[in-house]
């Protein structure tokens, strides 16, 4: 794992950006996690001028995303779908048929999830997975106290989440209260992790997982296990980390 701190939200989003793009420009084929909420819209933001201005060429790339509210249509604003077309899918040349998101409509929400899974599998596991993380501490909607390994499913968003996401609807009482979420042990599968996190709100979550023990109470702090992963966050959310980080990552693609 490696921590990297930039100095702005901007300059994280850039070297997020950056070393997605690399992922893409090295297999033009590669199955991309993404996440959702205000963290990665700068990322998002990027790639997209990657695409106009240089060219950037997603149209065989695979994306899954990591989780969708249970009863929200896909028109819905705050849908997770309506999201990732918003914010990146119609400014980019992705192939409709390549993009995945959990149905939070779906009838038979087991078989989905079970679905969701088996698709994963079958276009080669994620590439990179893209992750925020919660004040909470979790990621995805795997909130604290869900098992490390866990796969697709759905959890109960937890009261601090839904009055976190509050923000994006008209009242509390509009936010839904489940979710479906890829599990920890389906991000943990990922070849490569990038866990993004900006502003203070996120130092107590950032502090604990970087330098905290591993423990289900803060879902995050797996990542600690996994093999090629890079923390990037600005510096109010690196403001409760103890050591000293570099800010700039040893390696932008991992193999
Ligand atoms: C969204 C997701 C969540 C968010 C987290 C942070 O797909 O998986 O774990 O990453 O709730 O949300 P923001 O970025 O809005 O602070």
């Amino acid at each position: 794992m490696e921590v990297v701190v930039k100095d702005s939200y901007e300059e994280m989003s850039k070297l997020s950006a950056e070393m997605i793009a690399e992922v893409i420009r090295r297999k033009p084929r590669a199955v991309l996690g993404l996440a959702t909420g205000s963290t990665p819209l700068g990322t998002y933001k990027e790639l997209v001028r990657l695409h106009q201005q240089e060219g950037l060429d997603f149209s065989r790339a695979i994306t899954f995303n990591l989780d969708e509210y249970v009863g929200l249509t896909h028109d819905h604003p705050q849908s997770y779908h309506f999201f990732m077309w918003e914010n990146l899918f119609k400014q980019i040349n992705i192939n409709a048929k390549n993009v995945h998101i959990p149905d939070g409509t779906a009838k038979d929400i087991p078989g989905f999830c079970r679905w969701y899974e088996e698709q994963i599998v079958k276009t080669g596991g994620l590439d990179l997975q893209l992750l925020g993380i919660g004040g909470n501490g979790h990621i995805a909607f795997n909130e604290p106290g869900s098992s490390l390994g866990s796969r697709t499913r759905v959890k109960t968003l937890d009261d601090k989440t839904r009055q976190d996401n509050a923000r994006f609807f008209r009242s509390l009482n509009e936010v839904p209260k489940y979710a479906m979420t890829m599990g920890i042990g389906t991000i943990m599968d990922a070849r490569q992790l990038i866990l993004l996190a900006n502003g203070a709100g996120k130092a107590e979550a950032i502090a604990k997982t970087c330098e905290g023990p591993i423990t289900a109470i803060v879902p995050a702090t797996i990542v600690q296990l996994h093999p090629k992963a890079t923390i990037i966050v600005d510096k109010p959310a690196a403001s409760k980390l103890s050591r000293e980080y570099p800010a700039e990552p040893r390696i932008l693609v991992l193999a």
